[in-house]
């Protein structure tokens, strides 16, 4: 299946602003930023402004990780309830993130006045609502637990047309805001590269030497004093993989008549939890909905995106999605973005759940006040380094069962496998060859077998096959791979092992 987001299919590219070149050089400076979704670009520009040397790789191109792949709302509370952090933590903690992230939304705002950025940039409410008996409570203590972490919350009784009535009271959080995630993030890189930044485009880092400070692409190197991993996931082996669990999300978009959806942010939570807004980009206007997430590499994606559309239908009157896509999120255990220097001597910025867009924001302001050397009051909360089991015990436990589960049911129980004749075109899945080790393979539409080693490179766990996007996802820290095993996403930096079957 086709599968381009709504941001990535209506970006408008002319030809003044063409994409960044390849790295083909050896090179160095003073901060190297491997990867160009929202972290790392905006990191690059508060770079640029200060004048610091700086080089940012992208693997592919700007916008191509869940950056360009999201919902493109941008608030001060998180997802998942502000709730979670005070439980967890305590209440002001919740009040330093809410500060901490509606500065950000604020710095996202200068910037794109500052810079005239053509992103759809507005202002506007955030309705969480249930959409079943059972959560109604939930939205209730979300509301109480908002108003105590110094948000400015208040209740409604009804939505707007076109939703269903709500089951209990509709939390409204105003002043919060939306975007063009695609628009704004390859603006923001160009006004990077103006201010000196050198960028470089299709220029995957494929070894990481930490103590040399050296980063390496297919065709160049750079050398800098420090590293920065913007790649959502750290690349290689790091302690927070252990304490982050690894989703996959949906969304779709459909074409509307203008103004014909009411503005805002729409999250509903229960039975139907989905994520609706509208986005206006140039003459066209869309629905977006977004939901249906799970653990990345436990199920069938097609029929995950098939339920989302039939809870749009239901929900919001979907017609025809003309957008598919997914992306990925690392939610940490203990419920706080991991940011800053890690025990590898690297930066990270990881573990944002679905609330990226903004942690993005609040890591690249971190990470840069801490590279020249000034206090940051938010630093110490999210701290790279820190190691918190009990805070995050139920969630470390529930990540490291599942890794433990799918090495365990991957190696020592049968594998589901088919004969290498019962692949049809376009399919992929395990097959035996007789005596062989399984292998995991594809037919493309056209007939073409691509076979690679199952064991992911990463920690050799197994891989297991995603039927929308026609690639080999590991269940364990969410790295995924092309059908010929390159590395798609995730820590992983080796691809798949390739295996030349005489049909190949
Ligand atoms: C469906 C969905 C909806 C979401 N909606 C929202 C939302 O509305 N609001 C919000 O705040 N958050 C949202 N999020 C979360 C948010 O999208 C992410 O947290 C955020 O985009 C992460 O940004 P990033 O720059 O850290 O990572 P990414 O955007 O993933 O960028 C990482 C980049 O690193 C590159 N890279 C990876 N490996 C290498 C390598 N070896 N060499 C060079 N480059 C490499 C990738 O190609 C990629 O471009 C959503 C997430 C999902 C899954
Ligand atoms: S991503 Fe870690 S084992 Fe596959």
């Amino acid at each position: 299946m086709d599968t381009i987001s709504v941001w990535r299919g209506t970006a408008r590219e002319t030809e003044a602003e063409a994409g960044f070149p390849m790295l083909q050089e050896e090179t160095a400076t003073d901060v190297v930023i491997v990867g160009g979704g929202i972290t790392g670009v905006t990191l690059a520009l508060n770079l640029a402004e200060q004048g610091t040397p700086v080089v940012l790789l992208e693997a592919r191109d700007i916008g191509f990780g869940s950056t360009g792949n999201s919902t493109g709302n941008l608030y001060e509370t998180i997802s998942h309830g502000i709730h979670r952090i005070a439980d967890q933590w305590d209440n002001d903690t919740a009040h330093a993130v809410a500060a901490a992230r509606r500065e950000a939304v604020a710095q996202i705002e200068r910037l794109v006045e500052k810079y005239n950025i053509d992103c759809g940039f507005r202002r506007c409410a955030l309705h969480r609502y249930a959409t079943s008996e059972d959560a109604k409570e939930r939205v209730e203590n979300e509301y109480q637990a908002s108003l105590k972490a110094g948000l400015q919350v208040r209740l409604e009784q009804a939505l707007p047309s076109p939703f269903p009535p709500p089951h209990g009271p509709v939390m409204v959080l105003d002043n919060q805001a939306q975007f063009h995630p695609q628009a704004y993030v390859r603006e923001l890189a160009r006004q990077a590269a103006n201010r000196g930044c050198r960028l470089f485009e299709n220029s995957k880092v494929l070894e990481v030497d930490t103590d040399q400070r050296m980063v390496r692409t297919a065709s160049g190197r750079v050398t800098a004093r420090e590293i920065v991993f913007a790649t959502h996931s750290p690349l290689g082996l790091h302690l927070v993989q252990a304490e982050m669990l690894v989703n996959r999300e949906y969304g779709i978009a459909e074409p509307m008549a203008r103004d014909s959806f009411p503005a805002g942010i729409f999250w509903g939570a229960g039975t139907d939890r989905i994520s609706v807004r509208s986005v206006d980009v140039g003459d066209a206007s869309f629905l977006v909905c977004v939901g249906e997430e799970h653990k990345t590499g436990h199920e069938d994606t097609g029929l995950s995106l098939e339920r989302l559309e039939a809870t749009a239908r239901s929900h919001v009157g979907l017609r025809e999605a003309v957008f598919r896509w997914s992306a990925q999120n690392y939610s940490p255990a203990d419920n706080l973005p991991y940011i800053g220097r890690d025990t590898t001597g690297c930066f990270i910025a990881t573990g944002f759940a679905t609330d990226g867009l903004v942690y993005g924001t609040v890591a690249a302001s971190v990470i840069s006040h801490q590279l020249a050397g000034r206090d940051d009051v938010f630093a110490p909360i999210v701290k790279a380094s820190r190691f918190s089991p009990l805070k995050g015990a139920k969630g470390m436990i529930e990540e490291n069962v599942t890794v433990m589960k799918s090495l365990i049911k991957d190696y020592l129980t049968e594998r589901e496998t088919i004969a290498l004749s019962e692949l049809m075109p376009g399919k992929g899945g395990i097959v035996k060859i007789g005596k062989m080790e399984s292998l995991a393979a594809y037919r493309d539409p056209d007939g073409k077998l691509f076979a690679v080693s199952p064991v992911c490179t990463h920690m050799k766990c197994r891989v297991h096959w995603n039927s929308m996007e026609t690639s080999w996802d590991c269940p364990c820290h969410g790295s995924r791979f092309a059908p010929d095993g390159a590395v798609i996403e995730g820590p992983a930096t080796e691809p798949l092992k390739r295996t030349f079957l005489p049909e190949c």
